[in-house]
């Protein structure tokens, strides 16, 4: 038994998952289309780390996600998509369509040099288009590197030389609220320093006048006339490279997590169908970016390789107002709805007659994702948008992870406000104190790892193995290391407290301090810069930053904007510092490491109790740092 429909069923569900795991997912594993079936169900060893999941079976995730939906559902909805512009027509996509769109688009890439195993890099806004990108390489077998639009063309330029992608697909421009953004520029500045790519394809979108170079441009929809609608899926192994998708590290340079076909496809396709207990019909919409991996697993390839029709959101919960989400919702009859924090932290603070205005009882599943949920906005969520009737299904899961890892199960498990609750079946948390050992009992407190594989779990970084095995292997011995705190109450019930490392939350957006820290000091003033984040209303965590300038500055707020420009054009307008304060020095130990408690501490407004600071080689600086707060 896989199926859950009562809380004893996941109970008895998931001691099955933990006692026979590889029973457990071969029953799951049996739903899809494969053209050969696996040997073995699991190859594992932590200590190299090695994971292999369905070793040796054959598939094309795109026939599970598109083809065997064909007959039983061709002409029902795939794709619903709703326009930044709420006058311009929204967009129903039959499964054929799709199907049909996914074929074209893949006999473009193939046109154009792509073969299987090459990295295509996606760089586009929230179109369907997009999603027909990233299954059309799925379906030739090359490698998707999503990276978000919203990232600059310094981030872009990091994630195709690492990735060395050979194709980049973009649009002319991209839309977002009343902005016109242009992506196709951002391309070209960043393939000066790409050597890799051959061809840029340009789909349309906002018909903004753009640049094509001769030999390497070309236009989406000219491409399109000449080729097919049928493409026959290239057969992969269940281990082949599905995609690359890039997160923030501890160091400057992104980590491209790599995730493969077979076991990725399974557990999307599962989480997916558990967790909001999904019905023929409905309609679910995930507000998430594709760039990021909710939008890979959760508005892609979950929600079609389970028949779903899911809704693609191109637009901003804020514009044309603080409406939006809701229009969309009632306008759709949208019946999951699943979002983040900091977005409801934002249209919490809107007026309720932005909610009460639209018809939101179609809604019967909500969702958040992305940070720890505090607890007012999570009753302002139930209560508001829930009618207070809607399960909350606070879902903690990774890049890494690929899919949902600890969850409530829509209308089975029993919430706890601000809790992710309990694993879902397959998942073996283990909670570990400060020396490495594993916290058995329960109403404890530590870091959080996992102690089994799990078939969407990464496979490596792209081209960095050993920074893969120091990252999240070498922490715990035998053990995956998340980077997040929790704690587990009486009942065994998680609750995430947050990054334990130096990765900070920025709405949503996992963001590298030390990233932040090298786009501040490429400005010519700055000698050296120290980024922390500190608790925001808003956006879950802001960024705080300390910095040392070669000479005093002068007009210390034009040094601030300059500051935030640069860091707005090297990484994205995402990680623009909120606070920067100006210093003569910060606190480092003897061994020159930046003491960062202290600075997070200061950043909070803590300064009471900045604990020991005798080891310090200059402990006079910490007073200047408290002085200077802002
Ligand atoms: C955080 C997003 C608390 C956590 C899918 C994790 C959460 C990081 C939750 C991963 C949640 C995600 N409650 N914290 N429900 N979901 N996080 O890679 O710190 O963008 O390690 O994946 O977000 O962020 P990522």
């Amino acid at each position: 038994m896989t199926t859950i429909r009562t809380f004893e069923d996941y109970q008895q569900v998931y001691r099955n998952s933990v006692e026979d795991p590889e029973s457990f997912w071969a029953a799951v594993a049996e739903d899809f289309q494969w053209h050969r079936k696996w040997d073995t169900v699991l190859e594992w060893d932590f200590h190299k780390p090695e994971v292999k999941w369905f070793s040796g079976g054959q598939l094309n995730i795109t026939e599970n996600c598109l083809d065997r939906h064909l007959a039983t559902r061709g002409d029902q909805t795939a794709i619903i998509w709703e326009s930044n512009d709420p006058a311009e027509e929204s967009r129903y996509i039959t499964y054929r369509e799709a199907y049909h769109e996914v074929c074209r688009v893949a006999n473009m890439l193939k046109a154009n040099g792509v073969e299987k195993g090459d990295r295509v890099c996606i760089y586009m806004p929230m179109i369907p288009e997009t999603a027909y990108a990233m299954l059309a390489c799925a379906r030739i077998g090359a490698v998707h590197s999503v990276v978000f639009a919203g990232f600059s063309s310094g981030s872009l330029i990091d994630r195709i030389n690492d990735a060395g992608c050979k194709v980049v697909m973009t649009t002319d421009g991209s839309y977002r609220g009343d902005k016109v953004i242009q992506l196709k520029s951002i391309v070209d500045e960043a393939l000066e320093k790409c050597p890799t790519v051959e061809r840029v394809l340009v789909a349309r979108r906002t018909g903004t006048r753009v640049n094509m170079k001769p030999g390497r441009d070309a236009w989406w929809d000219d491409e399109l006339k000449t080729v097919s609608s049928e493409c026959p899926a290239t057969v992969v192994d269940s281990e082949d490279l599905l995609f690359i998708l890039y997160t923030s590290g501890s160091t400057g340079k992104p980590k491209g997590m790599v995730h493969t076909c077979g076991g990725y496809m399974v557990y999307t396709n599962y989480t997916f169908r558990t967790v909001f207990q999904y019905q023929e019909g409905q309609v679910y919409w995930c507000t998430a970016d594709v760039g990021w991996i909710t939008g890979h697993s959760y508005i892609v390839y979950g929600p079609l390789s389970a028949g779903a029709i899911t809704l693609m959101f191109e637009g901003v919960p804020s514009w044309p107002d603080m409406g939006r989400f809701w229009h969309v919702a009632e306008k759709h009859r949208v019946n999951i709805f699943y979002t983040a924090p900091t977005a409801i932290r934002s249209l919490e603070k809107a007026p309720l007659s932005y909610v009460k205005q639209y018809d939101l009882h179609s809604i019967k599943v909500l969702g958040t994702v992305g940070e720890p949920i505090n607890e007012e906005a999570w009753h302002w969520y139930h209560e508001h948008i829930g009618r207070g009737q809607c399960p909350v299904v606070d879902t903690w899961w990774q890049t890494e992870t690929g899919g949902f890892m600890i969850s409530p199960i829509a209308n089975i498990t029993k919430l706890k406000p601000a809790f992710a609750t309990l694993p879902l079946p397959g998942v073996q948390p283990a909670v570990m104190d400060e020396n490495g050992k594993e916290l058995m009992t329960n109403n404890i407190e530590g870091r959080l790892a996992i102690k089994f594989p799990w078939p969407s779990m990464a496979r490596t970084i792209y081209g960095d193995h050993q920074r893969f095995k120091d990252t999240y292997f070498s922490t715990f011995k035998g053990k995956y290391f998340t980077g997040d705190g929790c704690r587990r109450d009486k009942e065994g019930y998680y609750r995430i407290t947050g990054r334990v490392d130096d990765i900070i939350i920025v709405s949503g957006h996992n963001l590298g301090t030390a990233e932040i820290e090298s786009a501040i000091d490429e400005h010519s003033a700055v000698c050296e810069s120290a980024v922390v984040g500190y608790p925001h209303d808003i956006k879950g965590q802001g960024v705080y930053a300390y910095v040392i300038c070669y000479d005093k500055p002068h007009e210390e707020e034009n040094l601030r904007k300059e500051i935030r420009e640069m860091v707005a054009k090297i990484i994205g307008p995402i990680a623009k510092p909120d606070k920067i304060q100006f210093v003569s020095g910060l606190p480092k130990t003897r061994s020159g490491k930046i003491m960062r408690r202290i600075l997070r501490k200061v950043a909070e407004g803590d300064t009471g109790n900045l604990g020991d600071v005798t080891t310090l080689l200059d402990p006079a600086v910490v007073d200047e740092i408290k002085a200077g707060a802002l």
